[in-house]
């Protein structure tokens, strides 16, 4: 197998920085929630948050899946839940891909029921192929058919994260 570049360094600063201003101004005066959805979005979130001008709180989360991957009832759970409480106030998402939809949707499910003003997803990369659940981005970086990708924080078997631009894992 070998890597092809997708998105360079330099068209993920200049997407991320235009996100930034969207998110920004969406949010000026209104008390938000930024919430990095670990791992993969560590780099992604490091480089949104810095780019906008409002100064959310933030604060990570860490969910895992068991079970049959397959199986349409797939769970996901947290290994590390949010400490920031969201009543009242408006809440974030920031993802690294959305790809079946499974994990932000039963994220988004798990923190409705917390009382918050609103929630919002960004995720860098929405990839449409494999969706399942019908989720809304409300910010998506880069949309993307299909492929599997890794690099600025995206993993394959917990390596690759470190790459500073976005690549395709192809087949040889
Ligand atoms: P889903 O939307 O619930 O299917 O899960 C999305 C999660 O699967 C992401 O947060 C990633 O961690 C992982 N994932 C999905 N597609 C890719 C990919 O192309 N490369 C790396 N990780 C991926
Ligand atoms: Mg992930």
């Amino acid at each position: 197998m070998h890597l092809k570049e997708v998105f360079g360094q330099d068209v993920i600063r200049k997407r991320i920085e235009e996100m930034a201003k969207d998110i920004s101004s969406d949010f000026q005066d209104k008390p938000l929630v930024t919430v990095c959805v670990l791992k993969g979005a560590f780099i992604f979130y490091a480089d949104l948050v810095r780019s906008m001008s409002i100064d959310p709180e933030m604060d990570f989360v860490r969910m895992s899946s068991y079970g049959d991957q397959t199986s349409s009832s797939g769970k996901v759970i947290f290994s590390k839940d949010m400490e920031i409480p969201i009543k009242g106030k408006h809440v974030l998402i920031v993802e690294d891909i959305v790809d079946t939809g499974r994990s932000v949707s039963y994220l988004r499910r798990v923190l409705e029921a917390r009382g918050p003003q609103s929630i919002s997803v960004c995720a860098l990369i929405d990839k449409h192929e494999r969706r399942e659940v019908d989720v809304k981005v409300d910010y998506a970086g880069f949309a993307l058919q299909r492929g599997f990708i890794v690099g600025y924080g995206l993993d394959y078997a917990e390596k690759y994260r470190n790459l500073p631009g976005v690549f395709e894992i192809v087949p040889d």
